[in-house]
């Protein structure tokens, strides 16, 4: 079976890992340096590259895989019982100068008992043992394991500099495409590099990236047809199929997505100011109306008005 490009390119040193700014990149290279980490939470959407940052860490810091445990929060660490397993790896000796606790999701952990049980834990074995959670709602985990993590926030990671890396990929892969069709999978999975890795893998098997409209079905996502006719001007038929694809509870994200895209909706910095205000009216409007579509076209027909 083919490798999955998500798996294949995920960088495992800091070179190929693509930062929110400079200012997290030098973060990160001064932890590589000093060869050590505080207890990290490292927050974000998905796709942004926290377990990819975690795992680059592990191997920068050259930690000796006997001392890295992994664990998943809505998996095995979602349950009380895990915390002894927890406590036996805490306990022994690590090989090198430090062991580390990688618990992805760590926002899915029991609240009531597994996240109070770290508390002590990060605080009994700081000599030996470092924890990095990672997490997509930061809200959802306890605050007194906030409080003894040092927070990094994945925010956005840069639009060019995403696109440089799906590039990139499709480089090294050996695949032929034009920018501009590249540039409307970018616009329809930005921020998420995972979503964009995994539509562009099926939709480059003859060797050339096919434009959204000729590729399978299957594979394809309707935000991009969405943006392909946004870019087209087709702003009728883009909020046509915006509305009937996404579901009653998808509203919310679907307006962080336009947020995210507003180069959409206007060229200039005014046009994109205006935009967001308009999506701010639409997201206020969400716990207010009923029919969650009807909020959804008029927040569109608004935003195709910005002149
Ligand atoms: N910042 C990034 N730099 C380079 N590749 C990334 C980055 N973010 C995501 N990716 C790609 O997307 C895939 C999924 O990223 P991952 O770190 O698992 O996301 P999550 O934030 O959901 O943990 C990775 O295997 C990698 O190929
Ligand atoms: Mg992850």
């Amino acid at each position: 079976m083919k490798e999955l490009w998500v798996e294949k390119y995920r960088p495992n040193t800091i070179d190929g890992y693509v930062f929110v700014d400079n200012a997290q990149r030098e973060q990160v290279q001064q932890w590589i340096r000093d060869g050590s980490i505080p207890h990290l939470m490292l927050s974000g959407g998905a796709g942004t590259g926290k377990t990819t940052l975690a795992k680059m860490l592990i191997n920068e810091l050259g930690v000796d895989e006997y001392d890295v445990m992994y664990a998943n929060g809505s998996k095995e660490a979602r349950k009380v019982e895990w915390v002894d397993k927890l406590i036996n790896f805490c306990q022994t000796m690590p090989f090198g100068a430090f062991k580390i606790v990688l618990i992805d999701e760590a926002d899915y952990m029991n609240p009531n008992s597994v996240q109070p049980a770290l508390r002590n834990l990060m605080e009994d074995y700081s000599q030996t043992v470092r924890f990095i959670l990672t997490c997509n709602y930061p809200n959802k985990v306890i605050p007194p394991l906030h409080s003894r993590c040092q927070g990094f926030h994945i925010t956005k990671n840069d639009h060019t500099e995403f696109t440089a890396r799906a590039a990139t990929v499709l480089v090294t892969e050996g695949v032929e495409f034009d920018l501009d069709v590249l540039d409307t999978y970018v616009k329809a999975t930005y921020p998420d590099l995972r979503k964009c890795l995994n539509l562009l893998q099926p939709n480059s098997q003859t060797g050339r990236l096919l434009a959204p409209s000729s590729a399978d079905k299957s594979a394809r996502d309707w935000r991009l047809d969405c943006v392909d006719l946004f870019k087209h001007g087709r702003v009728r038929e883009a909020r046509a199929l915006l509305c009937q694809s996404a579901g009653p509870d998808e509203t919310e994200e679907i307006f962080r997505w336009m947020y995210d895209n507003l180069e959409l909706f206007g060229k200039t910095v005014e046009q994109q100011d205006q935009a967001i205000v308009i999506i701010r009216d639409g997201i206020a409007k969400i716990p207010l109306v009923a029919d969650q579509e009807i909020n959804l076209s008029a927040t569109l027909i608004e935003l195709s008005q910005i002149s």
